[in-house]
């Protein structure tokens, strides 16, 4: 029997064992639905604590209950380890592994390459491998094949080499892994096979595309049809700002139209760790083809304008009272990303900190999910939200709209809001509330 047919047995009869190399927001779910479907999943990260936490039974992720990991961990089917050499056991193995940019936002693939570098001393016949972070279209194909095959293994007949893209979305309650589609593209219609085998005993549906490249593209298309949609949003907040609209009652109604029409909605800019940073990849592959990614670019520029116009707009409330920024105590509620997540990567709050600091303003933070927070710079702590401290401030700037803070009583003791995130209107138009 051929290594690979064997595989395909050993899946269906979930005695396969599962690799999972990240354990972070994407990894440490995907292994343990794998542990659910009853196949045995070790787990790799670089850190040790992230191991130790596994193994221990905790989790480090909002999402996940620490209950959940245990069981799997109990059970023996679930173990994290440091140690790549322990993947020569695994069958199929996926990398989940950070992508970010580099300070000059060009693709970083150091962490891509050196997992798959570590995965190359342990390939064996019968192993599927594959990629899961975001990346550009090109990537399993020229950069994960030819390492790979310097095993002389052949791709598959031996081994099967596919990307599949994650499309996770933390805190959101109404949809479980299971039920998001898995899309799957591997490097030879076998390949695709295997991937979609493995995924369709942990997922609802699993969709084939005709690439290892397609696959890739589908992720960044969704994610460069949201960050170009939410960068339209962030521009008709501006231009209803000329126009003294209320950007959110346009929106809204606009949102009535039952077809042709979707929501997006505007905000202090863009954070977290997909939407601002995975367009650059396609941006860039396509700077190496001599093509200029324009809706890419301009809607980036919108974007990234967001956190100056924001702290421009709270000059601009600040000066109708005869208030300078400068001297001004402004604090910001919510420095994570997006709401009731604890991450605050890429996470605009901290750009309109630094720029209210550098005016001048005595700024704090409150944010429950996310105690300390880090600039440059220096590194800032989450002062408690007490009634003295609501009283006590100039403004306080709503840039991240937690879903456990009372903002009917921020706004019955802060002297001025400015409100980014719209949270604030249940309660309607009140005098010293600002709205983005
Ligand atoms: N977070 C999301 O919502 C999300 C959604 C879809 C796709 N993605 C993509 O998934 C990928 C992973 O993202 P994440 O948010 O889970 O990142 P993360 O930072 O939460 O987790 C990555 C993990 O990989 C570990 N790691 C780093 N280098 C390693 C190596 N060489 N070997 C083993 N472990 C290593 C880190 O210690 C960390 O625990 C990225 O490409 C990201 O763009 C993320």
């Amino acid at each position: 029997m051929s290594a690979l047919v064997e595989l395909e047995r050993k899946i269906q009869a979930r005695s396969a064992v599962i690799g999972v190399v990240g354990l972070g927001y994407v990894g440490l779910p995907l292994a343990l639905s794998f542990a659910r479907a009853g196949f045995r999943v070790i787990g790799i990260d670089v850190a040790q604590a992230k191991v130790a936490d596994v193994n221990a039974g905790r989790s480090y992720i909002a999402d996940v209950d620490s209950a959940e990991v245990r069981a799997e961990v109990d059970a023996g089917r679930f173990r994290a380890t440091s140690d790549y050499g322990e993947l020569a056991e695994a069958d199929c193995i996926n990398v989940c592994v950070p992508t970010p940019l580099t300070k000059t936002k060009d693709p970083d693939v150091s962490f891509i390459v050196s997992a798959v570098e570590a995965l190359c001393q342990t390939l064996r016949p019968g192993q599927l491998i594959v990629l899961g972070s975001t990346t550009y279209p090109g990537t399993t194909h020229e950069l994960y094949r030819p390492l790979l095959e310097r095993s002389e293994l052949q791709i598959g007949e031996d081994f099967s080499l596919a990307f599949a893209p994650e499309r996770i979305d933390p805190a959101n309650k109404t949809f479980a892994i299971s039920q998001v589609p898995k899309v799957v593209g591997g490097e030879t219609a076998r390949c695709t096979e295997l991937a979609a085998r493995m995924f369709e005993a942990v997922f609802d549906k699993v969709v084939p595309v005709s690439s290892s490249e397609a696959a890739e593209m589908v992720k960044l298309l969704e994610n460069t049809f949201r960050m170009i949609n939410v960068g339209l949003a962030n521009e008709i907040a501006m231009i209803c700002d000329r126009l003294d609209l209320d950007v959110w009652e346009v929106i809204e109604a606009a949102a009535t139209k039952p077809y042709g029409f979707m929501k997006f909605v505007p905000g202090p800019g863009l954070g977290g760790h997909c939407i601002p940073v995975d367009p650059n990849y396609l941006a860039w592959k396509l700077r190496t083809l001599n093509f200029n990614a324009r809706f890419i670019e301009l809607a980036s520029d919108v974007n990234q304008a967001m956190p100056g116009w924001v702290v421009d707009r709270i000059a601009r409330s600040l000066n109708r009272d005869r208030l300078a920024v400068n001297g001004s105590r402004i604090l910001l509620l919510g420095v994570a990303y997006k709401a009731d997540v604890a991450d605050a990567r890429e996470s605009p709050a901290l750009d309109i900190l630094v720029d209210l600091e550098a005016l001048g303003a005595e700024v704090n933070y409150h944010d429950a999910w996310v105690p300390e927070l880090r600039s440059e710079e220096r590194s800032y702590r989450s002062i408690e939200l007490s009634d003295e401290t609501l009283r006590s401030q100039d403004m306080v700037v709503i840039t991240t709209d937690h879903s456990r803070v009372d903002y009917a009583r921020v706004c019955e003791l802060a002297k001025r809001v400015f409100d980014t995130r719209n949270a604030t209107r249940p309660l309607g138009p009140l005098d010293h509330v600002e709205r983005l």
